[in-house]
């Protein structure tokens, strides 16, 4: 099969291969899925890269081997189906998520086997390339809004909500029936955003005194968050008495000190969601909910960048500019 993959980490441009590996065969609880789009996302460069090799201890979450096939995300159509699995067959479109968590062999390849609990049913009306684009992305939004229960009725704030997360946290929370608030950085972004109720543009608007005012003073119940340790200082004043801080970031401050006794006064809950290795029924729960949506058209994808499977290095370097609004899919094949 045709293949990106590197035996090095580095700059994407140094340490990535295409070319012929062999096809892999699915153990017992496995299918073979042929891929058809795999979709590239920040944790894919940054195990690609290193980035926090040297700073952190997680090499028990991110093991290293000999070969890595990079990407989480993909999308395609089963070719063929391990003994033990029932619950798929030969020809069932899928789309793919957690590829790489723990294992060598990502969605960057013609063929990746996988086990049947890390796919789910990709409806006619999807196509691949949105299907790749779901996996760490609408995952991590749905964990984000359900981690501390129902949505329904809740006044949630997305920051971000132009990113990859924002995006469908945006529209996950909307079709939970949730008042929706999102924060961006800029027009261009806050036309990206379709579904929520109100934007803010944090650079031209005090969204302390915004929050409070849509709210009628009573501020958010949730807040599904991006760079955690920057939003503090906001956060925590807008938040509910038993509000949730969902935090899947905080790039802009890696070490985030935080008000404790403002935010433990309100019985706040500061949730760290890491998608990869939350709850295996919370994952079936969002990926459930996630096909539902499509089923019934409800989710709007924004792509940003295509690359062939040979331009990998420019689809890793797109990621990485933090340029890109939207998903970056790599096309393997154009059926
Ligand atoms: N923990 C997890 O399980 C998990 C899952 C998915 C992603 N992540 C991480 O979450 C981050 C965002 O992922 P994504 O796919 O949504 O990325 P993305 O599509 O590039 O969006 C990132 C958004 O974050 C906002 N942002 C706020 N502060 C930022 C800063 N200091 N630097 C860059 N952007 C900033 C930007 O919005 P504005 O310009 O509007 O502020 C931007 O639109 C990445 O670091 C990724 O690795 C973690």
């Amino acid at each position: 099969m045709l293949a990106a993959w590197y035996e090095k980490k580095g700059q994407a441009r140094d340490v990535y291969n295409i070319g012929e590996l062999e096809n892999p065969e699915p153990m017992p609880n496995e299918v073979r899925v042929r891929i058809y789009a795999s979709g590239v996302n920040h944790t894919d460069c940054k195990r690609r890269s290193g980035h926090g090799d040297k700073d952190w201890n997680y090499a028990h979450h991110f093991p290293d081997f000999p070969i890595i096939i990079p990407n989480n995300d993909g999308a395609g159509i089963i070719d063929k189906v391990g003994s033990d699995v029932s619950t798929f067959s030969v020809g069932d479109r899928v789309w793919v998520f957690n590829a790489r968590y723990r294992r060598a062999f990502g969605t960057a390849a013609e063929f990746i086997t996988i086990p049947a609990t890390l796919i789910s049913r990709l409806p006619d009306n999807t196509s691949f390339i949105e299907g790749a684009c779901l996996g760490v992305p609408a995952m991590t939004a749905h964990r984000c809004l359900y981690s501390d229960g129902d949505i329904a009725g809740k006044n949630i704030l997305v920051t971000g909500g132009a990113g990859n997360v924002g995006n469908y946290a945006v529209q996950l929370a909307k079709l939970g029936k949730a008042n929706v608030i999102t924060t961006v950085s800029s027009s261009e972004k806050a036309e990206k955003v379709l579904m929520a109720d109100h934007i803010i543009n944090y650079r031209d608007t005090d969204v302390f005194s915004e929050i409070m005012r849509i709210t009628d003073g009573e501020g958010v119940d949730r807040i599904v968050d991006v760079n955690l340790g920057v939003h503090w200082e906001i956060n925590y004043k807008i938040l509910k008495e038993n509000g949730t801080i969902s935090s899947y970031s905080s790039m802009g401050d890696r070490n985030p000190s935080f008000p404790h006794y403002e935010l433990m006064l309100g019985n706040a809950n500061i949730r760290l969601v890491m998608i990869h290795c939350s709850p295996f029924e919370a994952l079936q729960k969002a990926a459930d909910d996630i096909t539902n949506a499509l089923k019934t058209n409800s989710l709007i994808h924004n792509v940003a960048r295509l690359f062939a499977l040979d331009k990998i290095h420019e689809s890793n370097e797109a990621v990485e500019s933090g340029e890109m609004i939207g998903n970056v899919i790599i096309q393997i094949s154009d059926n």
